[in-house]
């Protein structure tokens, strides 16, 4: 039996693949390269001494996914593919609910012609939107504030209507909180196109001297120091959290949602602060006005993943900072200038 992994050669799911192949598992990886780069997988097999079969193709290719699932003894699929930018899904709204929304629709289309009825989605805390009270359990209200979000909360919906109709199926929803950090061999990590969105990335590259200067985005938050509080969540971690949730799909059935997150909240400055420890110098960072649709504080009660997949977080943000900073040393342009490495 395999494990087809869509979105495998992107930041999580690369890290899942090391982790299944770890495991033992056989996998399958599709994805069309829209953002990353196929030498991921290729580390993915240095670092595990594995091989798998790789399908440069979009998930709503449907001939694509017939001839993946064809040829393949598909068994459960862990569906990572989709766009992830907050920014770009507010001024291109057609192009996530066309990739997010209908890619995930004609993956389920083709799973369930092909009897495959095993699914672990890539959801996101971002369907929990501005969180009453922290920290936020799974019973808690949905209410997405941008598209992007607005497309996990639609294909949560679908998955729920998809299993309500038919009791083969078996999903496990995975609210992720905030990843970050990188396999600890330094060989893949989160390779972002253009200016970094996110906090660590873009420290890092601060760190490394890409950037200037961090902009610490509000420090007039309700928050120890002022600055916005997250649950960050080591990329290993998760990827662990997959092969739980795996197991969790393949022998039960139904729909449950899970937090993968540490329970922990860092702030911004706290962050910085636990960098420059690792680093040894100091970040150039400057108090900025808030970033609009940010919320204050957010972090995870994750006593349903540890009860029900017997699964929690083992790496602290030390861990996090170290593995983020060799991997941005090691690899200063993520993935790119290396298309020289031998590739299979
Ligand atoms: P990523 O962009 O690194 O990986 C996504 C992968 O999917 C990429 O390799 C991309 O090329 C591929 N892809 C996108 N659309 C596709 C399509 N139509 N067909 C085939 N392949 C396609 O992102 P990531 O950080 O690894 O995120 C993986 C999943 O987790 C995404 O669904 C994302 O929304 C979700 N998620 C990410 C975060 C985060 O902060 N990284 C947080 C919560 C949820
Ligand atoms: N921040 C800065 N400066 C920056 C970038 C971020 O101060 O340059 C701050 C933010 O204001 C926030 C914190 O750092 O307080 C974390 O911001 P990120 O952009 O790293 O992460 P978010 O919590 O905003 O969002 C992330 C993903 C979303 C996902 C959400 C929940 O980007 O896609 O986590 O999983 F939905």
């Amino acid at each position: 039996m395999n494990i087809l992994i869509t979105g495998g050669a992107g930041y999580i799911g690369s890290h899942t693949c090391v982790e299944l192949l770890n495991a033992g598992y056989n996998i399958v990886v599709v994805d069309n390269l829209s953002n990353s780069s196929q030498l991921s997988l290729h580390r993915v097999r240095k670092i595990t001494g594995k091989d798998f079969l790789f399908y440069k193709a979009d998930i709503r290719d449907k001939n694509a996914l017939e001839t993946i699932f064809h040829d393949n003894q598909i068994g459960a699929v862990i569906h990572f593919a989709g766009l992830k930018a907050v920014g770009e899904s507010v001024s291109m709204p057609l192009k996530y609910y066309q990739n997010n929304v209908a890619g995930t629709v004609t993956l389920c289309e083709v799973m369930e012609k092909h009897g495959v009825f095993h699914l672990v989605f890539s959801s996101s805390a971002t369907v929990y939107g501005e969180q009453e009270c922290v920290p936020v359990n799974e019973d808690s209200t949905l209410h997405a504030t941008n598209p992007y979000g607005r497309t996990k909360l639609m294909i949560e919906d679908i998955l729920r209507d998809l299993s309500n109709s038919d009791s083969n199926w078996s999903v496990a929803l995975l609210r992720y909180f905030n990843p970050v950090g990188a396999h600890e061999s330094g060989r893949i990590g989160e390779d972002p196109n253009g200016l970094p969105n996110n906090l660590v990335p873009y420290i890092t590259q601060v760190a490394v001297g890409k950037l200037s200067e961090l902009q610490v985005f509000g420090s007039d938050y309700p928050t120890a120091d002022g600055t916005g509080v997250r649950d960050y969540i080591h990329v290993v971690d998760l990827a662990v959290g997959h092969i739980k949730a795996l197991d969790k799909v393949l022998f039960s059935k139904g729909i449950n949602a899970y937090n993968l997150g540490t329970g922990n909240g860092y702030s911004v400055l706290e962050m910085v602060h636990a960098f420059e420890e690792v680093i040894g110098r100091p970040i150039p960072y400057r108090l900025c006005v808030r970033r609009p649709g940010d919320i204050a504080i957010s972090y995870a009660d994750v006593r349903k993943a540890k009860l029900e997949l017997g699964w929690e977080a083992t790496k602290g943000i030390n861990e996090m900072c170290k593995d983020s900073w060799r991997w941005q040393v090691e690899n200063p342009n993520g993935y790119k200038e290396k298309y020289s490495e031998k590739m299979k």
